[in-house]
């Protein structure tokens, strides 16, 4: 096992009071590699990541992070790691780039070589033409670009993101997806945890899914969807207000589970389809009978999101509110 630049993690426990966090966590990830971490709300991942960042101590197990062991020398850890939001450091009356010079500074570079790397730094995230205005007034996407950024001052060999993307906009993400293309490139080992599936379906090499303090499953994302087996059939009707008939119609064919997923959001109903066409076909009848109108209804392949719900029952994103009448 090459673990002197990636991660390893074995039989990871940690108790918050009565709350068993983690009950046995195992994965390891290898340089330059893209560690997807899913698991529905309170799985685990955030004490996972906190362990490995030093930031909590485990109860029992042993991580290793780039060849450093997180209890025995958590000193060495910290100078080969990443953490995003660690720097709530990050000072709003400084600008962006006053901001790098500080870090570097910090992390004892010389004063020449800390603006040359702040230079560098901007010109990598896009950020230049923002360099001097205060960091308060940047934007979400800018804020978490800067961010990450401040970490990358002296260049760390693994690198964790705890939901680097949650609540950005589309191309703010996209920025952040760089970022993580970036690393591969350097080869930096990175741990990404993230609601967002097709996000994880995009940018990681390997997945695990947490449950309950465990790993539940891994593998890479299409190992993941080929275990889901079979297809699926989304019926996206016509009229929104006609999701709660539909639901009624199929009756049989929408599983609870899936049923549970709708919301008042909600503009497609997914159905498992085991016997593929021919339950496209019963769909279809039932629908027809039931004089609904579809844009669309078709087969397709399961995605991350089908493989997530299968394994947690849950959805990675908790509905807002569902409305009950929505499902009738
Ligand atoms: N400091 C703490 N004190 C008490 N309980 C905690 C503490 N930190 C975490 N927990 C509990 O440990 C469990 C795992 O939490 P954790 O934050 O690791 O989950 P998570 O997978 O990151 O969830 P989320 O998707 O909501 O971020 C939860 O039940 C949580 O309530
Ligand atoms: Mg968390």
């Amino acid at each position: 096992m090459n673990s002197d630049r990636g991660v390893v993690v074995e039989r990871l426990e940690k108790s918050f009071g009565a709350v068993q966090a983690l009950r046995g966590v195992d994965f390891s990830a290898e340089p330059g590699e893209v560690l997807g971490v899913l698991g529905p709300n309170g799985a685990g991942k955030t004490t996972t990541v906190d362990i490995l960042a030093t930031l909590i101590r485990p109860d029992h197990g042993r991580a290793l992070v780039a060849g450093h062991d997180v209890v025995a020398d958590p000193a060495a850890v910290r100078r080969r790691i990443m953490l995003t939001g660690q720097h709530a450091a990050l000072d709003d009356m400084l600008s962006g780039y006053e901001n790098l010079v500080m870090f570097a500074r910090l992390m004892g570079l010389r004063k020449r070589e800390a603006r040359i790397r702040a230079h560098e730094l901007l010109g990598e995230f896009d950020l230049e033409r923002a360099a001097g205005r205060r960091v308060g007034t940047y934007s979400g996407g800018m804020r978490r670009r800067i961010d990450i950024a401040c970490g990358l001052v002296v260049r760390p060999d693994v690198v964790f993101l705890d939901e680097p993307t949650t609540g950005l906009d589309p191309r703010s993400r996209q920025g952040v997806w760089d970022v993580v293309a970036g690393f591969k490139k350097a080869g930096i080992t990175t741990l990404l945890t993230t609601q967002y599936l097709e996000e994880a379906d995009a940018l990681s090499d390997r997945i695990i899914v947490i449950d309950h303090g465990v790993v539940i499953a891994r593998g890479t994302a299409d190992e993941l969807k080929a275990r889901t087996g079979g297809s699926y059939c989304e019926v996206v009707p016509l009229e929104l207000k006609d999701m709660p008939a539909i639901a009624a119609a199929l009756d049989s064919l929408l599983p609870p589970e899936n049923r549970a997923t709708l919301t008042t959001e909600s503009d497609r109903i997914t159905i498992p389809a085991p016997d593929g066409a021919r339950t496209l076909a019963e769909a279809l009848r039932r629908l027809d009978s039931a004089g609904m109108e579809l844009v669309d209804i078709a087969l397709r392949r399961p995605s991350l999101d089908d493989v997530f719900l299968q394994l947690t029952g849950h959805l990675a994103t908790t509905p807002e509110a569902v409305q009950p009448e929505v499902v009738s």
